[in-house]
C-alpha cells in the first residue's frame, strides 16, 4: 500500500521558521520532521510515499536522497508549478500510485502515535468511499469540527463554530484512507480543496465515515503547537519512545565548568555551552550552537549555528540558524527568529514577536 503526503505548502503560519526550511523539514529532537512521519509508515507497514511537493521542493528531495536506511520503501515526487490546494495535490501524485486499492493521505505536519493499520481496516470493514480520522481537542472553537452518527458515517462539519454552537469536540485530524474512484473523481489541474470541496460532496453522498482516535496528535502549523511538538518528543509523549530524563549529548559537544544541563534535552554536534550556562526545561539545541558563559536556554528549539552570547536568556522560543543572542538580551514568551537575525545587546523580545530572517536589532541601553 502507498500513502500520499501533502508537504506542497507554504506554511506561512510558522514563518520566519518556513521562509528557509519547509515545514516538513524543521526539526524536532534534531530529526526532520518528514523523518517522523516516514517512521509512521513504515511502522503501518506501508511500503512507498508520494510527496506531493510544491513550496520548496529541493531540500525535501535532498533529505530524501541523503537517507541510507529506505531500503524497500518507495518514493515519488509529484511537483506542483502553482499551489493545487490539499485535493489537487493528492490529484497531482495519482499518476505515481500504483494498483487499485485504497491510499492513506497525510497532512505533512501532523504528529502522532496514532495506528494507521486501524483506520484502514475501519475503512475497509465499512466499505467507505473516504475515511477521515478525528481527534479531540479541550477547545473547538478555533477548528473545524465534524459530527458523527453512530455507524461512524460523518454527519456534518462545523466549521470553526461559537461557543454555543458546539456538539462535538472532534476535529479533522488531516489522515485519510481515499478509495482510488475518489481521487479519480477530482478535477485535474486546478486548485482543489479536500476538506472545503471534496468531503462536503462525499458526506452527501453518504460515502464519507469517520475512524476516531485518541492516541497523541498534535500538528506543527504555529510556533505554539511546533514548540509543543518538540516539547512532547523530548518528554517521550510520542516518536522516540524515550523517558523524561531523556539527554542527549554527543562527545563532540564541550560543556564548561558548572553549566548545567537539565533533561529532557538533545543538544546537536558541534555545539560548545559556557561556565554556568543553564539548558533545561526541555530544550533542542541543533548543532554548532554556542551557548555563552552564564547563559540560560529554557523551554525552547534553538537551531543550527545559533549564538546565544553571554549572560542572554532565551525561554519559551523558537531561535533559528545562526541567528546571534547579543550578550544580556532577553528573548522570551514565543518569541520567533528568524534565520540569521540579530538581536542585539540589552534588547527584551516578548508576547510572541517574529522577526524576519537577518533582521539586526541594534544594541539598547540598560538602565537600572
Ligand atoms: P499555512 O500557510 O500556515 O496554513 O500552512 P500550510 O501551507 O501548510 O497549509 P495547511 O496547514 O492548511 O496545509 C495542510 C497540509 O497540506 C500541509 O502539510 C501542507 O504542506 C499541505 N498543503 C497545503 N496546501 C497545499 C498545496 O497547495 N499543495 C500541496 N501539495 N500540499 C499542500
Amino acid at each position: 500500500m502507498q500513502a500520499i503526503i501533502l508537504v506542497g505548502g507554504l506554511g506561512t503560519r510558522l514563518r520566519p521558521v518556513t521562509y528557509d526550511t519547509p515545514k516538513a523539514l524543521v526539526p524536532i529532537r534534531n530529526k526532520p520532521f518528514l523523518g517522523y512521519t516516514i517512521d509512521l509508515l513504515r511502522e503501518a507497514g506501508i511500503d512507498g510515499m508520494v510527496l506531493s511537493l510544491g513550496y520548496m521542493p529541493d531540500p525535501i528531495q535532498s533529505y530524501i536522497a541523503e537517507r541510507d536506511d529506505l531500503d524497500g520503501f518507495t518514493v515519488d515526487y509529484a511537483i506542483e508549478k502553482t499551489a493545487l490546494g490539499t485535493a489537487g495535490g493528492i490529484k497531482n501524485a495519482e499518476r505515481f500510485l500504483r494498483g487499485d486499492g485504497p491510499v492513506v493521505v497525510l497532512n505533512g505536519d501532523v504528529l502522532t502515535g496514532m495506528s494507521l493499520r486501524a483506520a484502514i481496516e475501519q475503512h475497509e470493514a465499512k466499505g467507505a468511499r473516504a475515511t477521515i480520522t478525528l481527534t479531540s481537542v479541550e477547545d473547538p472553537t478555533a477548528y473545524g469540527l465534524v459530527e458523527v452518527e453512530h455507524d461512524m458515517k460523518v454527519r456534518r462539519f462545523l466549521e470553526k463554530p461559537s461557543s454555543d454552537e458546539i456538539t462535538t469536540n472532534l476535529i479533522n485530524a488531516g489522515i485519510y484512507v481515499l478509495d482510488r474512484e475518489v481521487i479519480r473523481s477530482i478535477p485535474a489541474d486546478q486548485e482543489v480543496s479536500i476538506e472545503r470541496e471534496v468531503f462536503p460532496h462525499l458526506q452527501e453522498g453518504g460515502g464519507l465515515y469517520a475512524h476516531v482516535s485518541s492516541s497523541y496528535w498534535r500538528d506543527i502549523g504555529t510556533p505554539r503547537s511546533y514548540l509543543a511538538a518538540s516539547n512532547d518528543v523530548l518528554s517521550g509523549a510520542v516518536g522516540a519512545g524515550e523517558d523524561f530524563d531523556y539527554l542527549e549529548v554527543d562527545s563532540s559537544v564541550s560543556v564548561g565548568k558548572n553549566a548545567k544541563i537539565l533533561p529532557p534535552v538533545v543538544v546537536g554536534l558541534g555545539c560548545r555551552i559556557g561556565d554556568l550556562a543553564t539548558i533545561g526545561g526541555r530544550v533542542s539545541l541543533g548543532k554548532n550552537c554556542r551557548i555563552g558563559a552564564g547563559a540560560m536556554v529554557e523551554g525552547s528549539i534553538v537551531l543550527d549555528g545559533a549564538v546565544i552570547e553571554d549572560g542572554a536568556v532565551v525561554r519559551g522560543s523558537i531561535v533559528g540558524k545562526d541567528v546571534r543572542v547579543c550578550r544580556g538580551a532577553i528573548v522570551r514568551g514565543l518569541s520567533v527568529l528568524g534565520a540569521g537575525s540579530v538581536v542585539g545587546e540589552g534588547n527584551v523580545l516578548d508576547l510572541g514577536i517574529r522577526l524576519n530572517p537577518k533582521v539586526e536589532l541594534a544594541p539598547r541601553s540598560v538602565s537600572f
